[in-house]
């Protein structure tokens, strides 16, 4: 063991238990990184630097740590374009899933069944599959859900995401602004450092040699939940719920004084915190740049914009609240409805599709790269025991 093996990263007292896990380090992450004042990195780039990259030139930063030449991201292009088909039996086996959940319990039964018909028992093998075929899942599973009928046919050589939009009946060549949007959000979503909770569990579940879909399945279950993927949805849906009851001319001294009567009575502020930023997220500051350049007379963005005024003055005031900042989905999904597309139960969907890329990656990492292509052992931490009180 040399000195920097030995190192103390995290020392455990009482008091971290029941934390869950906030902040323990667990295990080396190669795809990115969050630092609390500065936010997310891909590789070692910050996401302001990349924001306005086409998906496969990020997915090629993700997967090989460092900007790929022209042609190593052209190569990326024809890979997923050569992959990107999905099998009759798959689709056919999609369009059963049963309509009336929420459409991440079809997204996490869709990657199930992906692994059912295509899974190929290697992990680097399925994990450019999934990437590859993500968004014709994704498409699927919206469109299925929202009774839109079929998808357009898949023509992958239109790009990553041209391709997502034109599946489910958005023409990207026309409607420049929506395609813009759901590009960025696609980019901003496909990673989160190593410990954000999907992509945990997904490496959780991997590390019980799981194939990559049942873990990707579980990942997306865990981003299904209100405090992790589906807050784009409430933030939508409350920023939708502050404007019916302010109106869209409401005022900041009217916003704070809503504001504080819902803190007064226990109610949730959606779209402020984060676990690890201490900052105003910088994937927010990316989309609130967008939305005050192309939306900001929308009146959803109109309200989002005071929210990011009044809130974290509001929320400074507590003294329990380490993080009073927006995170993305204060605005991630309001940009969307601006641009175009106002399914709120569907942005978590977008999220999945995204964050699969992130998953994907670390789970290779630690099922074939880890601790010299050994792979890291089983998970297995430790619980304390107590008794009941009665
Ligand atoms: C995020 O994208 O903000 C997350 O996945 C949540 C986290 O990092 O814990």
């Amino acid at each position: 063991m040399d000195e920097t093996e030995d190192r103390v990263l995290f020392t455990i007292r009482e008091h971290n238990l029941e934390t869950g896990l906030r902040g323990y380090p667990i295990g080396y992450c190669t795809t990115s990184f969050v630092h609390p004042e500065k936010g997310l990195f891909y590789a070692n780039r910050p996401v302001s630097e990349i924001h306005a990259w086409d998906p496969e030139a990020v997915i090629y930063l993700l997967y090989h740590g460092r900007e790929g030449t022209a042609d190593e991201v052209a190569a990326v292009k024809n890979n997923l374009v050569a992959r990107s088909a999905c099998s009759q039996a798959l689709c056919q086996s999609l369009n059963q899933l049963p309509t009336q959940a929420h459409p991440m319990r079809l997204f996490a039964m869709a990657l199930l069944m992906m692994g059912a018909h295509e899974g190929t028992e290697d992990y680097r093998e399925d994990a450019w599959n999934v990437v590859a075929k993500v968004p014709e899942i994704a498409a699927r599973v919206i469109a299925l859900h929202a009774g839109w009928g079929d998808i357009f046919p898949s023509n992958p050589g239109m790009g990553y995401m041209k391709n997502f939009m034109q599946m489910i009946r958005y023409a990207p060549e026309r409607d420049q602004n929506l395609y813009e949007a759901l590009r960025l959000f696609n980019i901003l979503h496909y990673d989160h450092g190593g410990g954000n909770l999907s992509t945990f569990v997904g490496k959780a579940v991997a590390s019980g040699l799981e194939d990559l879909y049942g873990s990707l399945a579980s990942a997306m279950c865990a981003l299904a939940g209100p405090r992790h993927g589906r807050a784009n949805q409430d933030c939508l849906e409350f920023v939708q719920k502050l404007l019916d009851d302010l109106g869209p001319d409401a005022t900041e001294i009217e916003l704070e004084r809503c504001l504080r009567s819902k803190l007064a009575q226990r109610e949730l502020i959606f779209g402020f915190g984060h676990a690890v930023l201490r900052v105003e997220d910088p994937r927010a500051a990316i989309f609130y740049r967008l939305a005050e350049e192309k939306y900001a007379q929308h009146p959803l963005v109109k309200m989002a914009l005071l929210l990011r005024k009044v809130g974290p003055k509001v929320l400074s005031e507590m003294p329990k609240i380490a993080d009073p900042y927006p995170n993305v989905d204060a605005i991630s999904g309001i940009v969307l409805a601006a641009a175009g597309f106002p399914y709120a139960q569907y942005d978590t969907v977008l999220f999945g599709m995204a964050r699969v890329v992130g998953i994907a990656r670390q789970i290779v990492y630690e099922r074939c790269e880890a601790r010299g292509g050994k792979g890291t052992p089983i998970c297995r931490p430790s619980y304390v025991f107590r008794e009941l009180t009665p």
